[in-house]
């Protein structure tokens, strides 16, 4: 009889479904900034987790990317900094572009790190953010951001705004907003997320 162990291809299995899931999901946030990221930029992704998105427009579009987080958790061969989320480590317009892909909602000091941000940007400031519209996409939010994010272990105040509550405090800060674009995810697709380019 021929003993044939499925251990390995469960393996296999496991390890394709988390490649796919990991190049869709980076399919995903890559195209939300990309188109507007010049080739070339100076880029300080700011809250870079992992940094996929920071390599692939340093691999794509020759960008010079740096990443910036409280935590440590960059796989990519980038410089990456840990700093304390308040002062940036960089001078003023150091970087062309300053990305902030879905990290504002994880602070409670929200103005403080847009504000770092406006400073060492000398083009502008691109944002991602979770905006639900009610009670029910905010729920719906809070359960996905809960559980997409079991693992990493950063704070989550789940400190999510509306679109026109974001556009209020950018205002206020002197940043113009030069684009806004409402999108969904592609799982649960129920609830909004936004793209807004700031001019610092
Ligand atoms: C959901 S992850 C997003 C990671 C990455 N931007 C992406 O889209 O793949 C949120 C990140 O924000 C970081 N973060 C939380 N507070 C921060 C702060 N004050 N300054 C910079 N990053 C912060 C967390 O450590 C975490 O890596």
């Amino acid at each position: 009889m021929i003993n044939v162990s499925l251990t390995p291809m469960l393996e296999a299995l496991k390890t394709n479904a988390k490649q796919w899931r990991h190049e869709k999901l980076l399919n995903w946030r890559y195209g939300l900034v990309e188109k507007h990221i010049a080739p070339g930029y100076r880029v300080l992704d700011q809250g870079a987790g992992t940094g996929w998105v920071g390599w692939r427009l340093h691999q794509r579009k020759g960008c010079r990317v740096r990443l910036v987080d409280v935590l440590d958790r960059n796989e990519t061969e980038l410089a990456h900094e840990v700093y304390d989320g308040r002062r940036l480590p960089y001078a003023d317009g150091s970087f062309d572009v300053t990305l902030l892909i879905f990290v504002l909602h994880h602070a409670r000091n929200q103005e403080e790190i847009l504000s770092e941000a406006a400073r060492v940007s000398s083009v502008k400031i691109v944002v991602v953010e979770d905006t639900p519209r009610n009670r029910f996409e905010r729920a719906v939010n809070t359960c996905c951001d809960t559980f997409g994010n079991l693992k990493p272990g950063f704070l989550n105040p789940h400190n999510y705004r509306k679109i026109d509550e974001w556009r209020r405090i950018f205002a206020a800060m002197g940043l113009d907003v030069i684009h806004q674009e409402v999108v969904r995810p592609f799982f649960p697709y129920i609830y909004a997320k936004t793209v807004f380019v700031l001019s610092p």
